[in-house]
């Protein structure tokens, strides 16, 4: 199934047009159950009940779905595994990445930006990677020319041509990096070259949609690695909203390399781009758990829980941002 936007496409893109509302359904559902482990310091429990809420009501959605980002192996974990059939049976055949809970510390400390995160893609359409793979990330905004900066550059050559390219000293460039020990020299390197840099704990699906929205947020690139689950991800999200990233896969042992080739990865050392990740007629959501950058968080009021997500879709390149209401 291939969509385009004129002609032919038109049946099969309106099919998808309801898909957006039902994924909706389905980040919202998942964050409702992760918000009642917020500030319990449980991570376990928190991440548990996104799981099962989100495999429930994927579940009830009309579509034959397959998991192919998701939070473990079969036979290692009993829902959301990697290869599960999820949905109705009936449907559209889609591939499916999901983080039912980005930022589980984040939520057992009911620190801001824990998120619920799907996308949805035609068959074949997203990177399958395992969850403990991690990637080096590098992505800008839509705006720049496709060789001002490159994942093989150092960070001081990325950011003095970003600088350039925007026609800003280099102390008004800000940088989003995951606050690691492993960034240590990057976060020297990119302080000695006089960037600003933004340190977030967790939640780098939100940083690279944020380097991706300057002019919002004021973060002009995410440098470093995270995920690679989350990288695909947020290359969904980019391919909606518009957006640059090179990833590049790090698969440090014998054995996460044969894991990966036997997942259709047949050069490791490969760097991806967002259409490399996530191809074709894409659809992302996310609901906020905690309150957050992207994202407010549950509410819960006395008749009714309020969620806010946000849902896009590449093909139309449309972007809601959705509140609702949910009767107790
Ligand atoms: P989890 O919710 O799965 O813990 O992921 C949070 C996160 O911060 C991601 O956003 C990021 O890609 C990854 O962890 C980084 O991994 P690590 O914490 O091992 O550095």
């Amino acid at each position: 199934m291939r969509l385009s936007k004129a002609g032919s496409g038109r049946d099969a893109a309106n099919l998808h047009r309801t898909l957006t509302l039902e994924l909706v359904r389905v980040t919202e559902r998942a964050a409702i159950a992760a918000a009642e482990w917020r500030g319990k310091g449980d991570e376990k429990s928190a991440d548990d009940a996104a799981v099962q809420a989100m495999q429930a009501e994927l579940m009830r959605v009309q579509i034959d779905g397959r998991i192919v980002i998701g939070e473990g192996e079969a036979g290692e974990i009993d829902h959301l595994y990697i290869g599960e059939a999820v949905g109705s049976g009936e449907g559209p055949q889609v591939d499916i990445a999901v983080d039912p809970l980005e930022g589980v510390t984040l939520c057992a400390k009911n620190q801001p930006d824990s998120i619920v995160v799907l996308a949805m893609a035609e068959r074949g359409g997203l990177l399958n990677v395992a969850r403990d793979v991690y990637m080096h990330k590098i992505a800008i905004g839509a705006e720049y020319a496709r060789d001002v900066v490159h994942i093989d550059q150092t960070a001081t050559d990325n950011v003095k041509s970003l600088a350039a390219a925007k026609g800003v000293p280099l102390r008004e460039i800000t940088a989003i990096v995951l606050d690691r020990p492993r960034h240590a020299a990057l976060i020297e390197e990119l302080r000695i070259s006089g960037v600003a840099v933004k340190l977030i704990s967790d939640g780098d699906v939100a940083g690279v949609i944020h380097a991706a929205n300057t002019d919002d947020t004021g973060i002009d690139i995410y440098l470093g690695s995270g995920g690679a689950p989350e990288g695909v991800l947020a290359a969904a999200a980019l391919r909606c909203v518009g957006g640059q990233m090179q990833g590049k896969l790090i698969l440090d042992t014998q054995e996460k390399r044969e894991r990966a080739y036997r997942m259709g990865i047949t050069d490791a050392g490969r760097i991806y781009d967002v259409a490399d990740l996530a191809s074709g007629d894409v659809l992302f959501a996310a609901t906020g758990v905690t309150d957050g950058t992207l994202l407010d968080g549950i509410r819960l009021r006395r008749q009714s829980v309020e969620t806010s997500t946000i849902v896009m879709r590449s093909w139309s390149q449309t972007v809601r941002w959705i509140k609702a209401l949910h009767a107790r």
